[in-house]
């Protein structure tokens, strides 16, 4: 970063915090997903997956109209990494619609199958996300150090 821009800082900042928190908040969700396909009681799987589409979408779009952009602002050589974690966003859409769509043939085995792929798919993705992120923060310590040693 060339200029130290406090307000997009402060702002990306906070966005990272809350991409973070929801990253835990969609483990649990998974979690109940989880247990609800184990315990093969359609309603409750039904309700486990909308929550779980739900917290998804609400999670992919506050990274695709803030967090990413954000980043971008203030890094612009990161654009292809955000590229590519914006495609896999449409993958795992899709693969929550294919999720619905076995649970309503009661194909349990395959909502398992895809379930569990997903869900090592979707560690990696934030593994990825929060790596990013915590290299942004890097860049901003060493920012302000400089900006103290002038
Ligand atoms: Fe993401
Ligand atoms: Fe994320």
């Amino acid at each position: 970063m060339n200029e130290y821009r406090p307000g997009l800082e402060r702002r990306l900042q906070r966005n990272l915090r809350r991409v973070s928190s929801q990253h835990r908040q969609l483990d649990e969700m998974y979690g109940h997903l989880l247990r609800a396909l184990d315990d093969r009681v359609t309603k409750r799987a039904e309700d486990a997956l909308r929550h779980f589409e739900e917290g998804l979408s609400a999670h992919f779009s506050l990274e695709e109209k803030h967090t990413f952009p954000a980043v971008h602002g203030a890094h612009p050589t990161c654009e292809s990494a955000l590229i590519a974690l914006a495609q896999e966003h449409s993958v795992f859409r899709s693969d929550v619609e294919r999720l619905g769509s076995l649970l309503s043939k009661g194909d349990w085995l395959g909502c398992d199958q895809l379930l569990d792929e997903l869900a090592l798919r979707l560690a990696q993705h934030e593994g990825r996300e929060e790596r990013l992120l915590e290299e942004e923060e890097e860049e901003k310590k060493k920012e302000e150090g400089r900006l103290e040693d002038r």
